[in-house]
Formats: C-alpha cells, structure tokens, sequence
C-alpha cells in the first residue's frame, strides 16, 4: 500500500514536471526566427541566454567583447539584443464587430525569480514598443537573460481562428528590420494598370512588395504583408546612378484598385529593411498612360493623355520630341543673349533660368492626366474636353474622345521662371482667375479622412524640390498665358536679334 502510493506521487510528480516542462520555456536561437500561434487567453513562454544559446558561438560572442582574452561575461554592456515579435495572421471577429482586432502582447523579464513573464506575472519591468500595429520591438543590453512571454487577449466564443506570430533575437541586427521612415519611397504616379515608385538614394538589392487588402492591425508586419501579397505583377527595377535613384515600375495591376507596396532590402535570404507601407490607387481612365525615362524632360514621371493601346515608349518618345522642338528657339535666344555676362540677379543665372524655364515648358506641353474623381477641391485639376487641350498638339495626335482631367502644374514652377530668367524675355505667370485656371496651389495635409502628401500631390510639380513649393494664392505678378507667351516667342527672338 505504502509501496503503491509512492509510485503513484513519482508518477505524478513526473507526469507535472513534464507538463510543466511542455508548458514553460522554449529557448530561443540567436538570429534565427520562430514561428509560432496562439488562440484567445493562451501564454506561451521563451527564454534567451547568450551563454547557453547554441546559436551563439563562443567565438562570435568573443567578437563582440572589448578584450581578445576576457571571456563573455554575463553583464557584458556591449552585447545588445534586438528582440521583435510580429503578427502574420489574426482571429476573425464576428460579422457586425466594429472595433480593431486586438493584439497579442510581448512580455518581458531578465530575472529569474520571474521566469513566466505575462498579465498573471506583473513583474515584468521592461516596456517593449508596441506602438505600431503588427510589430512589437525591444531592445536592451546589460541584461544577463531574458525571459519572455506571448500572451493572447482573451476573446468570445463569437470569433474565430487565432494568431500566429514570428518572434526572434538577435544579438547583431532586427530580424524583423523596419524603416519607420514616410520618404524612402515616393509614389511618382499610377495608370490603369501601373505605378511607378521612386527612392532617392540608390538602394543595392532592394524589391517592392505590393499587397491588397492587408488589416490595418497587421500593416508593420513582413509576414502578414507576403501573404497579402498580390500575384501576378511585374516589377521592373532599375538604378538610375546618375540620379542616384531607385527606380520601380510596377505592371499589371488592376485598374482603380488601392494597394499597398513596401520596399524591401535583402541579402540571401535575410531581409536588412522594410519600409513603412505607401498607399497607391490605379486610375479609372485608360487614355492616362504612365511615361517615365524621358531624355530631355527628365523629370517627366507621370501619367499623360494619350491612347490606351499606342505602345508606351512610342508615347514617350513623341511627347518628349514636341517638348524638345518647341524648346528649341528659346535655347537659342538664351545662348544669343549674353546673358552669363550680363549680371541680371545676384541669386540667379542663365542656368537656372535654361533649367526652370525647361521644367515649365515640360510642364505646359506634357500634362498630367488624373482620374476625373478628386479626393478633395484642394487638388487643382481641370476637365479638358474633346479637342480641347491647352497644346493643340495632343489632340492632333492622339484621339480623346470623351476629354480626360489635367492635374495642373503648380504656379511655382512659373514663378521659378520669372525669379531665374533674365527680364527681357518678358517672362510672366497670370494671376487671378487666369492664374487659377491654367495653375494649381500646392498643399499638405494628413488626417483619418484625407491624404495629400507628396505622394497624393495637389499639382504637378514636374520633379520641384518640395521645400520650393511655397507659393500660395493670392500673388500679385502681371498677367499672361503661356500661350500668349509661345506665340510672341518669335517677334522676342526678332529683337533679341535687333538687340545683338
Ligand atoms: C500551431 O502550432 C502548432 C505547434 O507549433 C502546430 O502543430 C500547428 O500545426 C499550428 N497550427 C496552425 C493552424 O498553424
Ligand atoms: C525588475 O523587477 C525585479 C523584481 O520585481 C526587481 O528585482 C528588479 O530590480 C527590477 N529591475 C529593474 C531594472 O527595475
Ligand atoms: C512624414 O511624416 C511627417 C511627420 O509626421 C509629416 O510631416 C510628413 O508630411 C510625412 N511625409 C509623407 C510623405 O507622408
Ligand atoms: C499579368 O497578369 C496576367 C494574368 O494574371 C498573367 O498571365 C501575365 O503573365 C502577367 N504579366 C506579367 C508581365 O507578369
Ligand atoms: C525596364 O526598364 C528599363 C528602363 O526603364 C527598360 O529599358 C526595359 O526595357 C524595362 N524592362 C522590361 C522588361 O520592361
Ligand atoms: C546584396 O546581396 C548580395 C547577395 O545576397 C550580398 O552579397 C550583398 O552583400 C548585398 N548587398 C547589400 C548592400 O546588402
Ligand atoms: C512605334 O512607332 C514606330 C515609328 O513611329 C512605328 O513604326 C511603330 O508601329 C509604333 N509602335 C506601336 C506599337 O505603335
Ligand atoms: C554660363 O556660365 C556657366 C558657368 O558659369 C556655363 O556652364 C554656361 O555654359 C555659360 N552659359 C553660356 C550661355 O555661356
Ligand atoms: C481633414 O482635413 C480636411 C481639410 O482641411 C477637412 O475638411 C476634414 O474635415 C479633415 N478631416 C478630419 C477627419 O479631420
Ligand atoms: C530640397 O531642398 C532641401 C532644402 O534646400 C534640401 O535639403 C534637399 O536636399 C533638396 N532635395 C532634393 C531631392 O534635392
């Protein structure tokens, strides 16, 4: 009886030791993700110990101390740890809940008297940022090990499925790298069926990772972002080295359809960034084609009327051809001129004048086409009907049948020209309601409702450092369209020719 008994306690005892192992710690391994998933209420508990850790070898955790000889210790202030957790997929809530989907919680402690850190184990008393949804990141060094725990919310019967989720250490890098910068990336412009994104630095083995349909909840999370990922695109990468510009031309999306790119650097198999996300819409109306990698308006980048199904580099090539000849006289009556010795400002030069006079003659023949639908009166376009554009030369050689919607240049790449050309060109931007007819007023505002950035811009630029784009309505300078303006270029070139 007595015999029994005790074989039943060690059985018991042995049955709770291995329970309790199963249910307490699993180590984690340096620099190597664990993927993981959790339903409503559950805790899940890791530990990491770079001593113990085989991951870290005793010869890289030599590297990272001060002396060749000293051995690690445990208090090494050099070692850093770079912990994150991310969310790859969340529960479903019940069909009418309104509310966000709750996140599963990082806890943290790097005493062993609290092994089990988590909502029951208050001792945890390191915060970790879980400010962006989808990613939870910490990092600390001086900590001898760390325990952590996973803990899920708890949920009603109501809902359905649960998380899984990636957690990872590293004592050299993220696992989970986040670029929380919003300007790495730019949106030049979509069409139909393609975007064109931008970065203005070169960027070595850099993707853009486009995704639809992606829970707000989840947006900073790399796993959750490649299962939304959508098939089919074709990314066409260039490196512009003489911009010092990556170039991403996206093709094959589906016409007015939001999405949601990412870009993302990597090297083998291990990503080193991701991006915060950018928002692009495909347009609604096929004539506006998506031309980029003009010669001579090289800051051209943007979508233009034209036909749906002319080949796009003939487009291009044709647009920037009009741009270049009727550029032609006005580089000529700039060269005449001597202007480099005629001091005409003591800011400006003919240089600059050659450069903003050429980005607005780019900007007033190659216009840029939108969808007719604006998010906001804010954004200057104009709705140009059938044999109706501002340069004669569109309608004559593209058919536009049912008109199509200019987003219009921004008046400061005309006043550009004025403040850089010398005054005998006679150079003028309208104002008033001239001024607002053929110019747009550049704008930024972010809120829940509306977006206007740099991304979603209130007029065309045409490439315009942003910080220049100051000028608001409401400026007194002498009135005249550019047409005007073309069209007494000549007799300008016949007193240019007196005047020499
Ligand atoms: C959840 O995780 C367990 C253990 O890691 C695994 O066996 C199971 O297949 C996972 N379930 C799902 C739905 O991913
Ligand atoms: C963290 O909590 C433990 C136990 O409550 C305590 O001993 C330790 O000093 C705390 N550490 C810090 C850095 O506050
Ligand atoms: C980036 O964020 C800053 C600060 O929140 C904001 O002022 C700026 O307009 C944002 N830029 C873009 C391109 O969203
Ligand atoms: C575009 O998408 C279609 C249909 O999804 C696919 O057949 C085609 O291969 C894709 N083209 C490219 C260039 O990826
Ligand atoms: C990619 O873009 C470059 C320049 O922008 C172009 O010359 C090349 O033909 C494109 N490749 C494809 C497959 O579209
Ligand atoms: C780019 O990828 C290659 C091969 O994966 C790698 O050797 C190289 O270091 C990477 N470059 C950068 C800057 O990440
Ligand atoms: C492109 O232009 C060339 C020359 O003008 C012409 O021969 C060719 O047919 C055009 N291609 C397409 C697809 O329109
Ligand atoms: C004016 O001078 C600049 C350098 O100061 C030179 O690059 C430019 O070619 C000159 N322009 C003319 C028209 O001589
Ligand atoms: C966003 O800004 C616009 C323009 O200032 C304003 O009309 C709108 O009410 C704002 N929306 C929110 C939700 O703040
Ligand atoms: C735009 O102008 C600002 C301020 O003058 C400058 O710091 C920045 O480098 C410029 N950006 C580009 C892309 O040239």
């Amino acid at each position: 009886m007595i015999q029994s008994s005790l074989f039943i306690s060690i059985v018991l005892i042995l049955f709770f030791s291995i329970r309790a192992d199963a249910q307490s710690t699993q180590p984690l391994v340096n620099h190597q993700i664990l993927s993981s998933n959790i339903t409503s209420s559950g805790q899940q508990h890791f530990y990491f110990n770079p001593s113990t850790t085989p991951g870290l070898t005793k010869r890289s955790l030599l590297t990272l101390t001060d002396s060749d000889h000293a051995p690690w210790t445990k208090r090494d202030p050099t070692l850093t740890f770079y912990l994150t957790l991310t969310s790859c997929s969340q529960p479903s809530p019940p069909p009418n809940y309104q509310g966000e989907i709750p996140s599963i919680d990082l806890y943290l402690s790097t005493v062993n008297s609290n092994t089990l850190p988590g909502p029951t184990h208050h001792q945890n008393n390191n915060t970790v940022d879980d400010t962006l949804p989808g990613r939870i990141s910490w990092h600390g060094n001086n900590v001898p090990e760390l325990w952590i725990g996973v803990a899920a919310p708890t949920l009603t019967a109501a809902w359905t499925g649960q998380w899984t989720y990636e957690l990872a250490i590293s004592t050299q890098q993220w696992m989970h790298p986040l670029d929380q910068r919003n300007d790495t990336m730019r949106l030049e412009d979509t069409d139909t069926t393609n975007a064109l994104l931008v970065t203005d630095q070169t960027m070595p083995n850099a993707t853009v990772l486009i995704t639809q349909g992606l829970p707000k909840e989840l947006k900073y999370s790399y796993c959750a972002a490649k299962s939304y990922q959508v098939a089919g695109q074709s990314i066409n990468t260039t490196t512009e080295m003489q911009r010092g510009q990556q170039v991403f031309m996206v093709a094959n999306l589906t016409q007015e359809q939001t999405y949601q790119a990412y870009m993302i650097q990597h090297q083998t198999a291990q990503i080193t960034s991701l991006t915060a996300p950018l928002a692009l819409q495909t347009k609604s109306d096929p004539h506006c084609r998506l031309i980029h990698g003009l010669d001579f308006c090289s800051d051209v980048a943007y979508s233009v009327p034209s036909d749906p199904t002319q080949d796009i580099w003939n487009i291009t090539r044709a647009y920037d051809k009009q741009a270049q000849d009727l550029f032609a006289p006005f580089a000529t009556a700039l060269s005449q001129f001597n202007c480099n010795n005629t001091q005409y400002s003591l800011v400006r030069n003919c240089d600059d004048c050659y450069r903003d006079y050429k980005r607005w003659l780019c900007a007033v023949t190659i216009p840029r086409c939108t969808s007719s639908s604006s998010p906001s009166t804010l954004v200057t376009t104009r709705t140009v009907a059938a044999q109706s554009a501002r340069n004669p030369w569109i309608d004559a050689t593209y058919s536009l049948q049912n008109g199509w919607t200019e987003l219009l240049p921004c008046v400061d790449v005309c006043y550009q020209v004025v403040q850089s050309c010398p005054p005998f060109l006679q150079f003028n931007c309208p104002e008033g309601d001239l001024a607002a007819q053929q110019y747009g007023y550049w704008k930024t505002i972010v809120n829940d409702s509306l977006v206007l950035d740099v991304n979603n811009p209130t007029c065309n630029r045409v490439g315009m450092n942003v910080s220049l784009l100051v000028i608001s309505a409401g400026s007194t300078l002498r009135s005249s369209s550019w047409l005007v303006f073309l069209a007494s270029l000549a007799a300008t070139l016949v007193s240019i020719d007196a005047f020499n």
